[in-house]
Order: structure tokens, then sequence, then C-alpha cells
């Protein structure tokens, strides 16, 4: 049986991965778009609508989708919008596969939870990075390496800040930086290895030392074409640090940077257990900066020895995860997964910002003591300028 889609959303990743992906797929058919945005219909119409197919519905809004008219709806707008997008189709009994992230806030989690809950429908999230073969050969080596100790998760791009017209780097647009997109992929990439995903203690640090360079930006977005702009300085972290442990003592490392000093995109995931290490060298993602091939290297003992993994075109984990969409969406055991998977992931993102924003604001009070501490101190003893004696007290 054929499911018919609608897309609700039509930027980037609507453009240049599900709709693709859905077009070529023989299980799915896209019978409706909804976008109000005139400037991403226009888009959408380029593409070439003979390859769309004349019988796709155009639409402005979710209300005009109505209960039963799809079999699921793929929500890919901007991310503070995920939570009351997928709650309005949710509530109406619509099926949502929702993008990461799939919520910014534990209160949004409770929200999405309970309109999946009143709907009846179910929700499934973007979660593709699972689908790729390198992290599936990890998977399957970390069955093997005893008990995790401790996992250590980067993604750190060379030049890729996202800018979307400027939603991308506006915390109240987006939640986040490079931790909301990027960590929320790597942490998405390792939960089905952790035996608990309750953090005990969390630590973490943000900077945004590249967001506001031009020479920084994500160039195979191609963001800057016409797009009403939401500001000009973005006000979220390009790089993000933490260090997690878990309740029963899993020590996690996390590092999401949008960009770098480096030459070339890295995603690093490496897993220490009781019984070895193993470690997947790779890039995630679309950038063109990219590490040739993966690498997948098994130690134990003293030895490391590499384990064969494919390499594949750039997105085919999207295609992947579209394969296993139809039998999620007919397993009543789906219900509620989702949810329940995003909350641990954004209650660690949570954490890692709020340490950081403790930390940040201790760093302040400390440079404010200091630089009040020094005008007291320059007050009795004024700073000694150049070719000027020092004052000394008679
Ligand atoms: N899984 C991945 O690898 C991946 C890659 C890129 C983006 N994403 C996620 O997809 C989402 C969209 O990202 P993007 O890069 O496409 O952004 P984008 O800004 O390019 O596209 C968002 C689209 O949503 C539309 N929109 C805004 N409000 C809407 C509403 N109420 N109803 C319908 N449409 C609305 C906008 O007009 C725009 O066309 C983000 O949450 C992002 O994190 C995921």
């Amino acid at each position: 049986m054929t499911l018919r889609v609608a897309i609700v959303g039509l930027g980037w990743a609507a453009q240049s991965i599900w709709l693709p992906q859905l077009r070529q797929h023989p299980a799915f058919a896209v019978t409706a778009v909804v976008d109000p945005h005139p400037v991403a219909l226009a888009s959408f119409a380029r593409q070439g609508s003979e390859s769309q197919g004349s019988d796709i519905r155009v639409l402005a809004d979710v209300d005009e989708l109505p209960a039963g008219s799809v079999d699921l709806v793929v929500v890919a707008v901007p991310n503070h919008l995920h939570c009351a997008v997928g709650c309005r189709l949710l509530a109406k009994g619509l099926p949502v596969f929702l993008e990461k992230p799939v919520c910014l806030s534990s209160g949004e989690a409770d929200r999405l939870a309970a309109a999946e809950h009143s709907g009846g429908a179910v929700l499934l999230a973007g979660s593709a990075t699972r689908y790729r073969t390198d992290v599936r050969a990890l998977h399957s080596l970390a069955t093997t390496l005893g008990r995790i100790r401790h996992v250590e998760l980067a993604w750190v791009r060379a030049r890729g800040v996202p800018d979307a017209g400027g939603w991308f780097t506006r915390r109240r647009l987006a939640g986040g930086g490079a931790l909301v997109d990027l960590g929320w992929h790597l942490l998405d990439a390792v939960s089905p290895l952790l035996e608990s995903i309750t953090f005990d203690q969390v630590v973490g640090t943000v900077s945004a030392d590249f967001v506001d360079n031009p020479d920084c930006r994500a160039v195979w977005r191609q963001d800057h074409a016409a797009r009403p702009r939401c500001g000009d300085h973005g006000d979220v972290e390009d790089t993000a640090r933490g260090f997690l442990v878990t309740e029963d003592g899993v020590g996690v490392v996390l590092r999401a940077s949008w960009a770098s000093h480096e030459a070339r995109d890295v995603t690093m995931i490496k897993i220490e257990g009781t019984a070895g290490t193993a470690t997947l060298c790779c890039t995630f993602g679309f950038s063109p900066d990219r590490r040739r091939g993966s690498t997948l290297v098994h130690t134990r003992d003293g030895d490391s020895a590499p384990v064969a993994v494919t390499d594949e075109p750039i997105g085919t984990e999207y295609r992947r995860q579209l394969d296993h969409l139809s039998s999620l969406l007919a397993d009543p055991a789906s219900r509620g997964r989702a949810i329940q998977e995003a909350r641990w992931i954004i209650g660690a993102i949570e954490r890692v910002y709020e340490s950081a924003r403790l930390s940040g604001a201790r760093l302040r009070d400390e440079s404010a003591r200091l630089s009040g501490a020094r005008l007291r101190d320059e007050s009795v003893n004024p700073p000694c300028r150049q070719g000027a004696h020092s004052w000394k007290p008679s």
C-alpha cells in the first residue's frame, strides 16, 4: 500500500532531503505540501511541478489538512515551531514524523506526549544517523565491548554555521546553536547503547567565536538567497562542550561545533568498554569539507584492528529511515517511544546549557569583581602612564 504523505515546511531539509527521497520511494506518495511563505512555495514550484505531480495540494497552514487526509505528515519547520505544529497535527489524529530537534525543552516534550496520547496517532522522530551503515557497524561492535564505561562524541565542522534567514542562530527561534543542532544527532546516535540515560552530573561550556563570520557559513545550504532575515547577529553558541555522567557511572564527553580551525568536518564516536574500545571516524551530514570515507577501529589488549565499513553515498541514511517508517507506523510499540528518547536528549541539552549559563555567570561575576577591585585600587594607586612618574603616597 502506498502511504499518502504531507510535508510541512518547504525549506532546505524538505527540498534537499525529504521531497527527493519520498518521490523516489515506492512506499510513499507526496499528496500535499504546507508552507505559509511565498519564497518557499516559489522555490518548490521551480523544482519542477511536472516531477512533483500535479495532484499535490499546496496549502498555507496545517489547519487545511483534515484528519484522515494523509497517512503521515513530515514536519520540517524551524525549531521553535516543532512542538506547536506537531501538537496541532497529533491532536487531529494525524501521524507525525518530526525532524530533529523534536522539542526544545522538557515542557515541550510533555506537550507532545499529551497530544500523541489524546489524538491517538503516533509520533515518529527524525533519527537518520542511526541508519548510517557505519553507525550500525559501531552499534554491532559495541555489543562485544563488555560493560560500557565511557563514550566520546564529537562533531566538529570546519565551516558550517547554518543561517536560513537567521533563525538557526537566534536562540528564540532555534532553542540553541550547535548543541541543539549537531549535539542532538550525536546523543541520538548513541542512546541505544546506554543502559541508563538519566544523567546524574552535567557540566558544560559554550562559545561563539565563529557564528557571525560570513566565511564560516554552511555554503551547501545556499541560505543567503532572497530570505527575510531575523537579524544580523546570532545569539547562540557555535561550539558546546560537555561532560555528563549517567546514573550508573558512564562518562559521556560531548563536543559540537558548527565551525573551527580544522580543515575538514570530522565526526568521532568512541565507545570504551571493559572488553575493548571502538572508534568511529567519519563525517555526518552534507558538508563538502568531508573526511574521505569512514573508519571503524576495534582496540583490545594493545592491538588495534580496522573493521570493514562500506562507504555509501551522502544521504543514504535518510532513504534507509524511510524504508523503516511503514513498519514503525504499523507497530503499536512505536507509540510514546520517540518522545521518550527525545526527552532524555533534551534533558541532557538543557543541563549542559544550564551549567554553561552558571559558569558564564560566575566568570562575569569574577571579572566584575576583578575590575571593581582594579578600579578601587586605581583610585588609591593611579596606574603609571608611559612617560609619567609613578605616584607614591607621601
Ligand atoms: N535531519 C537532518 O539532517 C536535518 C537537516 C537540516 C535540517 N533539519 C531540521 O529541519 C528543520 C527545518 O530546517 P531547514 O533547514 O529546512 O529550515 P528552513 O528555514 O530552510 O525551512 C523551514 C521552512 O518552514 C517553513 N515554515 C515556517 N513556518 C511554518 C509553518 N507554520 N507551517 C509550515 N511551514 C512553515 C518556512 O517557510 C521554511 O520554508 C529544522 O528543525 C532543522 O533542524 C534536519
